[in-house]
């Protein structure tokens, strides 16, 4: 069986607007193994993250590598050892699959399961890859999802069955972004009534968190990028202010401009949580997040970071006398396949907007002109349609 596919075939690369960086090429798909699940999908969200191989913030495992990962679709077919779907089903597919067995999953941990080490390998857990180019050559699959291809061989602990009636682009980006943002206002943060918030960058993943502390019932969600476009969706979600870093000048030149606004309209209190969804992370960015943190204040770290950053300057002694923290956040933290069909039911209830997170869509053939306008700043999300 064949399947169209953008893939990536060279890493640390910088995006430069109009290049095809993305090949877009005709696939083969080999048999499906006991534990598959092959999967026909409409459409594929576009995520920042599908663009860290490529620049190397995200070292491929291996390439070529087919890009994607927000994938949701309906089951063609199914391997021997599957029995939690059939063909016919509807799947979102879970770029972080847990084995239920290991140490991180009996402990409640799914988003730290031992199988993302295989995933970020591209193949599949039994060691194999599934697809093969025109030259014989293997492809490995991001996420082990690669959902820039219109068919899709996912392991069965991926394939997350949600109802039938819900549409299918927007589950594709409760696939990631949806999940990730919201999960990490909600669950790794856990956000509170009254509580005080700001979301540092306003990408697909930043609005999910603005619109998870929101409904949390956070009275305060201040919402800064550097893109005035962002920050007008933000306050549609639910932010109570906003900031850009590039207008809202501060008469101080050594301290970060949006972090004293941030101070200012907290009272020189700082917040509770403070959640970085920018898509670099730096760590001059998380110093300045972590600076406006009020006592006990949470810094959530969403955003990819380059490997080359190995420190970040903080207090020490707010660390331990104001007992502030820092955490990571995979996934949104929380359980994954519990939290999307969640997420999607407080959509189907008008709660969180999704509709709304979908600014263009193109065809397969477009995927570089989509991740141009990531990157030119005109799209919150941008999908393909196949
Ligand atoms: N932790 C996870 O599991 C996980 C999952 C998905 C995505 N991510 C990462 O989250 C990040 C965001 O992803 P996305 O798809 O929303 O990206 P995006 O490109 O859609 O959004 C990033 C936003 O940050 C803004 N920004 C950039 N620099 C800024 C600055 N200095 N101050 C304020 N705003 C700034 C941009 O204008 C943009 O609106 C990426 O690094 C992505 O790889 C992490
Ligand atoms: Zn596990
Ligand atoms: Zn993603």
């Amino acid at each position: 069986m064949k399947t169209r596919a953008a893939l990536v075939y060279e890493t640390n690369q910088q995006w430069d607007l109009g290049k095809q960086f993305w090949k877009i090429e005709e696939l083969e798909i080999a048999p499906l193994g006991p534990d598959d699940v092959l999967v026909h999908l409409p459409y594929s969200g576009v995520c920042h993250t599908d663009l860290h191989p490529l620049t190397g913030d995200l070292p491929p495992a291996m390439l070529p590598m087919i890009g994607g990962h927000e994938g949701a679709g309906v089951v063609e077919d199914v391997g021997s050892r599957v029995g939690h779907v059939q063909p016919g089903d509807h799947v979102v597919i879970s770029i972080l699959p847990a084995c239920g067995h290991c140490r991180y999953c009996r402990r409640g941990r799914p988003t730290l399961c031992d199988m993302s080490a295989i995933v970020m390998g591209g193949r599949h857990p039994d060691g194999e890859f599934r697809y093969t180019n025109s030259q014989q050559q293997a492809a490995g699959q991001w996420s082990l999802v690669g959902s820039f291809a219109e068919y899709v061989v996912v392991n069965s602990q991926a394939a997350v069955k949600i109802p039938e009636h819900l549409p299918l682009d927007v589950a594709s980006m409760v696939g990631c972004a949806v999940t990730t943002g919201f999960g990490a206002a909600v669950d790794k943060a856990g956000v509170g009534v009254g509580d005080s918030v700001v979301v540092w960058g306003c990408g697909g993943v930043g609005l999910s968190a603005v619109q998870g502390a929101a409904l949390a019932g956070a009275a305060e969600v201040i919402a800064v990028d550097t893109n005035d476009f962002k920050l007008e969706v933000a306050r549609s979600f639910g932010a109570t202010a906003t900031f850009n870093p590039n207008v809202d000048r501060s008469p101080n030149p050594n301290r970060d401009e949006a972090a004293e606004k941030v101070m200012e309209y907290t009272n020189w209190q700082g917040v509770d949580v403070a959640l970085l969804c920018v898509d670099y992370v730096t760590p001059e960015l998380t110093g300045a997040a972590f600076a406006t943190l009020g006592k006990g204040g949470k810094l959530v770290i969403v955003g990819v970071t380059h490997p080359k950053f190995t420190s970040i300057a903080v207090s020490g002694l707010e660390v331990t006398f104001w007992e502030k923290e820092i955490v990571g956040c995979s996934y949104g933290g929380g359980n994954p396949t519990l939290d999307m069909p969640r997420n999607l039911r407080m959509y189907e209830k008008g709660q969180l907007k999704l509709d709304e997170m979908i600014t263009k869509r193109y065809p397969l053939e477009s995927v570089n002109e989509a991740f141009d306008d990531l990157l030119n700043g005109q799209i919150v999300k941008g999908v393909i349609e196949f």
